[in-house]
């Protein structure tokens, strides 16, 4: 089959590689009608590559038609229509059943340290081949892919798989008073879309803060109230201040993460990271701070007083500073981590109608074949064309 692999720093290619076969009784093969290019894809394009070989697969973001299932699969069946998580959970063990899907203890990455295994996710994540492919094997085929209806266009479904339920994780740990406000950092497309799931869920201001001309316009025009990055740099928070009675919102949503414009010290480091042979690049990121740290610092800084920082973008460093005194005496409440992505799905799954409270079918800016994915990435990095969020059809 074809599919993305990454090959090196800002280097992936589409190649033949092997079909994936069922391995697991409970195992199905999915082919791929839809997968998106995600900005966690961009941290494996610049900074994650000492945890990543030439020839992985990439891609965590996909939907399809079964095409084949294990003996014990009886929750689907060839033909059916699936979204893919990108948690590889089992839906049985303990922090499953929490809801915990990102932390699955069948498939935590123990060798590492990580929690659940992720689809085309680095050595921390178990290296578990991606969805940016023509096929993909899906592992707990009886829990694991989300059945949805035949007729609307993948774009209906195919932001189940990641993009919405990471949103919705973000608003639900936001825990943003009826009517209160909120502060969205990046206007990717996660930070786009919990803009929209915060309206819709009833905050009443939502601010927007980005740096690309194009993103801050399609978020104003759903209503949220954005700042330009540029225009505002260190005097951000006083911004927000002046729109909240001085006190900042209730809520801030960190939809940015390590690669964060305006982190110039740890940019160094990445860079270095980005040049050293794998072994050593992996130590200096197991032992240093190498997160551009410039979103998170806004966060606590603009959020109010016993307010809550609700992190959903992706950091890497092991030991980076933070302002504890300022954290402690504003009494913070920091709330993080990967999306469950399964435990969030029925909550979301009613909003997919025609109606389209979320606008996701007009979502995606770009519809690429795959033999493109290795532009889409340039472009989507350098955040040109217009680009937020593409859906690569193998
Ligand atoms: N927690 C999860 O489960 C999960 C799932 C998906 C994505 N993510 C992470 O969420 C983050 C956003 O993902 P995305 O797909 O929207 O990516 P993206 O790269 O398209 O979006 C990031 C946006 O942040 C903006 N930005 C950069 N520096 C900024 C700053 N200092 N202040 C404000 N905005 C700034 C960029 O211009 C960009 O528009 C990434 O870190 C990604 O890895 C996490
Ligand atoms: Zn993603
Ligand atoms: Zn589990």
């Amino acid at each position: 089959m074809r599919a993305l692999t990454w090959q090196g720093r800002r280097d992936v290619r589409v190649e033949t590689v092997p079909d994936p076969v069922v391995q697991d009784p409970t195992d199905i093969i999915v082919r791929i009608t839809s997968s998106g290019i995600c900005g966690s894809d961009l941290h494996l394009y610049e900074v994650l590559g000492p945890y990543l070989e030439p020839g992985d697969i990439l891609g965590h973001e996909p939907m399809g038609i079964v095409e084949e299932t294990g003996p014990e699969v009886t929750a689907v069946r060839r033909g059916d229509r699936v979204v893919v998580p990108f948690n590889v959970s089992c839906g049985a063990c303990f922090m499953c059943d929490q809801g915990l899907q990102s932390q699955c203890e069948t498939t935590q990455v123990r060798k590492y340290g990580s929690g659940a295994a992720l689809f085309g996710y680095t050595k921390l994540y178990g290296q578990v081949p991606g969805g940016q492919a023509e096929f993909l094997r899906v592992p707990f085929g009886n829990t694991l892919p989300v059945k949805v209806p035949e007729g609307p266009p993948d774009d209906r479904f195919v932001y189940l798989s990641d993009v919405l339920p990471t949103a919705w994780q973000a608003v639900e740990y936001a825990a943003v008073p009826p009517g209160g406000s909120l502060t969205v950092l990046g206007l990717g497309p996660i930070g786009d879309m919990a803009a929209r799931i915060a309206l819709h869920r009833g905050a009443g201001t939502v601010i927007g803060v980005d740096l690309v001309p194009d993103r801050l316009r399609r978020a104003a025009a759903r209503g949220v109230r954005v700042l330009d990055l540029r225009e505002y740099g260190k005097g951000l928070g006083d911004a927000v201040r002046d729109l909240t009675d001085g006190r900042g919102t209730d809520a801030v949503i960190d939809a940015v993460g390590m690669e964060a414009h305006g982190g110039q010290v740890a940019k160094a480091g990445q860079w270095a990271v980005g040049k050293l042979p794998d072994p050593a690049a992996r130590v200096l990121m197991e032992r240093a701070g190498i997160d551009r740290l410039s979103a998170l610092l806004a966060a606590v800084d603009m959020v109010r007083r016993g307010g809550t920082v609700s992190v959903s973008g992706v950091y890497g460093g092991a030991v980076d500073p933070l302002p504890l005194l300022k954290m402690f005496d504003k009494q913070i409440q920091l709330r993080m981590g990967q999306a469950n992505v399964r435990h969030w799905v029925p909550a979301i799954l009613p909003l997919l109608v025609d109606e389209d409270p979320l606008g996701v079918d007009g979502f995606a800016t770009h519809h690429l074949p795959l033999a493109d994915g290795p532009k889409a990435y340039e472009t989507f990095q350098l955040k040109e064309d217009g680009m937020v969020k593409t859906l690569l059809t193998p």
